[in-house]
């Protein structure tokens, strides 16, 4: 079953198109990553997505409802961490959680219950009584996703969750997402770390500047780019001359080097492995040399010409 539809979606902000006509399913049972650099449109996606705000044009289901008419009952069965955090700093954790199960219509024993378990899920039982303010951002985090769990939602939506938090939140946050999957919800989880979408998503959704360039499973996409034999290289002296070399072997496309590292991309079949090594023998002091499986990052790069990391803004 299609847990939600969108077609055609078109966001303006003013000038700025942040949304141009995208197109996305998203399965029952599915984690789809939603991965693309910073601006790339993720949280505008999310956010018209759940009718928190209007498109100027397209059409959303969601569970088989138009969106537009249906928004409520909709959001009965969405659960949706925001990419800042939302929740009260001067109520306690086990406050801020009866609050947001009281939006839900959630009461009495059931809410209590629900409350126990989310906690618990989280890790912050021994914490509930305590202010937010004295949490670590990681905490605050998960105190944001327990109150997004609260009503036991069929379609979970994370955008960017693990941005900026210590490593122990970090990792109890994706297993959670993992363990929630499993019992059968549906997420939708946005990041711009493909280690992230690698990781943890059944279906990857490459987002780039307002349009969907690419998706699939991690395996498809990256046999998309296996065009691509990558070789990588460490070298005593990583120099302009030696890079240049490289460049101009036969079926070489790309070289990079970081510190001492170099990266050889070559078409594949291009058969230049003894040419790569002879060369960085003579004038790099070969070090030692592997070969690389592609990544979401060179699917990202084969793409775009642009690499996922380090984006500012366009
Ligand atoms: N409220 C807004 N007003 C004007 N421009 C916005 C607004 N929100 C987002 N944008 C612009 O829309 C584009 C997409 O932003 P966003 O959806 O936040 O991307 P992402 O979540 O992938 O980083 C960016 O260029 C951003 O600057
Ligand atoms: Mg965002």
């Amino acid at each position: 079953m299609v847990i939600a539809s969108v077609r055609g979606i078109v966001k303006r902000y003013g000038d700025r198109v942040a949304l141009d006509h995208v197109d996305l399913d998203i399965a029952e049972g599915e984690i789809v990553g939603l991965l693309g650099p910073n601006g790339a449109g993720k949280t505008t996606f999310i956010h018209c997505l759940t009718g928190l705000i209007r498109y100027d044009s397209g059409d959303i289901k969601v569970f088989g409802r138009a969106q537009r008419q249906h928004l409520l009952e909709i959001k009965r069965d969405i659960g949706l961490v925001t990419q800042e955090i939302a929740i009260f700093q001067d109520l306690t954790a086990r406050e801020n959680l009866q609050f947001f199960g009281g939006i839900y219509g959630l009461r009495g024993a059931d809410l209590t219950r629900r409350i126990d378990e989310t906690l618990e899920l989280v890790g912050l039982t021994e914490y509930a009584g305590q202010l937010p303010v004295k949490y670590s951002g990681g905490m605050k985090r998960r105190l944001n996703i327990a109150c997004a769990l609260l009503h036991e939602p069929k379609f979970l939506i994370m955008d960017e969750p693990t941005v900026g938090i210590d490593p122990q939140s970090r990792y109890n946050i994706l297993e959670n997402a993992r363990a929630l999957n499993r019992q059968g919800t549906t997420l939708l989880y946005a990041t711009h770390y493909m280690e992230e979408a690698q990781a943890i998503a059944s279906q990857v959704v490459i987002m780039d500047r307002a349009n969907v360039i690419a998706q699939g499973t991690v395996d498809e996409l990256v046999k998309s780019v296996q065009s691509q034999e990558t070789i990588r290289l460490e070298v005593a002296y990583p120099g302009d001359d030696l890079l240049e070399r490289l460049r101009n072997l036969d079926g070489v496309t790309r070289v990079t080097q970081t510190g001492n590292q170099i990266q050889v991309a070559s078409r594949v079949g291009a058969d230049n492995l003894d040419s790569v090594l002879t060369l960085a023998r003579e004038s790099g002091g070969l070090q030692s040399v592997t070969t690389v499986q592609p990544t979401l990052e060179d699917v990202f790069l084969d793409l775009t010409g642009r690499t996922l990391r380090d984006q500012r803004e366009n």
